[in-house]
């Protein structure tokens, strides 16, 4: 049975820098509060009209194709990560199959959030095993900055968040030990309103209320969105930072355990960690939990801060650029985010 290699690699990042000190004339902060609790500097933001979640992960797409050496022509399949699609529906999947003039191929959504590239690569990762497929574009994509809370009652959510895109080519091999060794994927939905975004959605929390049980479907219909969630402030992602900062500490550092026992590693055998840059604190206590020396943990949120399902490959497609990873190299992609999911694999590059 073949596994699959990283053929190819790309990123992108939006030229607009936006720094902490100019998030300040929307809220109340300061770049010191935001350095000391995330460590994140700067942060990207996509041009307002001329770029959404589709056409960074277009870029980024052109890029792994292009070093993967074959054309969008070829690839049979598309794995779309993000949390902040173009559309409700259709997913950013079919948009990128437009955009790049694929053929009729499969183009497949995937909404985990910040675990989304790692779910994404694991789900390409099975159609190539199994022969179905053999060039398969796996992107990773947010355009976070076109939803989010710049006011001082979103500051905790809206300062962490960055723009961005990453994607890579997954290809089979024959050669004996190569490519990713294995995948890992968990959930937890107990907590899963810990850190989201309820609305539009079909919950229908606010029409639990007796007032509205005379409501016709017509009328309700109409309260999919509604000016109090507006004014409220229920349009915007929800997050107990304290909350998610506990569980990820002890769930990334066992996820990345789990991929090295399941293929007999050990932390010493690891060349490079690539974690989700969700939080700076949280990468540095996973890896002084695990032991890792600097060289062997990569991290990038200082520049780009958190782009949920494009930070693992943008980070990694950094870390390749950098000549950080190459032949042989035992490398840990790793993630922990909203639902609670949490993701690993490990690739020998
Ligand atoms: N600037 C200034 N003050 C702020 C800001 C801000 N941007 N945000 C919150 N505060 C204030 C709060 O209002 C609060 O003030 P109060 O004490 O007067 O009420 C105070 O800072 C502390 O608020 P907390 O939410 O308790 O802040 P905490 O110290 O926990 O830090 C943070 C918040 C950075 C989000 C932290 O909880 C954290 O790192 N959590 C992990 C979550 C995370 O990394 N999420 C990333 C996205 S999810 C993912 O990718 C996994």
């Amino acid at each position: 049975m073949p596994t699959s290699k990283i053929a190819g690699i790309g990123k992108y990042l939006p030229s607009r820098v936006v720094t902490n000190n100019d998030l300040l004339q929307y809220m109340e902060t300061s770049d010191e509060w935001i350095q000391e609790r995330t460590g994140i500097k700067e942060r990207r933001y996509a041009h307002r009209t001329e770029e959404t979640t589709t056409t960074m992960g277009v870029e980024a797409a052109k890029v792994a194709i292009e070093r993967a050496g074959i054309t969008p022509q070829d690839i049979d399949f598309v794995v779309f990560a993000t949390l902040c699609p173009d559309y409700y529906f259709p997913g950013c999947g079919v948009l990128l199959q437009r955009a790049m003039k694929m053929k009729e191929i499969g183009a497949l959504d995937v909404r985990n959030q910040c675990s989304g590239f790692l779910y994404a690569i694991s789900v390409a990762d099975q159609f190539i095993k199994t022969g179905m497929y053999k060039n398969i574009l796996v992107v990773g994509a947010e355009k976070h900055s076109f939803g989010l809370d710049f006011t001082t009652r979103g500051r905790n959510v809206s300062v962490i968040f960055g723009d961005g895109a990453g994607a890579v080519v997954l290809q089979p091999t024959d050669k004996a030990g190569q490519g990713i060794l294995s995948t890992h994927l968990h959930s937890d939905g107990e907590s899963a309103e810990i850190l989201a975004m309820y609305n539009p959605g079909t919950h229908a929390n606010h029409w639990k209320e007796e007032k509205y049980a005379a409501f016709d479907d017509a009328e309700i219909g109409q309260m999919f969105f509604s000016h109090s969630m507006i004014d409220q402030g229920q349009i915007f992602p929800h997050m107990d930072g304290p909350a998610v900062f506990k569980k990820a500490i002890v769930k990334f550092p066992e996820v990345i355990q789990e991929c090295l026992h399941q293929n007999n590693c050990t932390t010493e055998d690891l060349s490079l960690l690539i974690p989700h840059q969700a939080n700076l604190r949280i990468s540095q206590f996973v890896q002084q939990k695990l032991k890792l020396r600097d060289d062997q943990v990569h991290n990038n949120i200082q520049k780009y801060g958190n782009t949920t399902a494009a930070s693992v490959p943008i980070a990694l497609c950094e870390a390749w650029e950098e000549g950080k990873v190459k032949d042989g190299d035992l490398v840990c992609l790793a993630a922990f985010g909203s639902g609670f999911t949490w993701a690993s694999a490990l690739i020998r590059w």
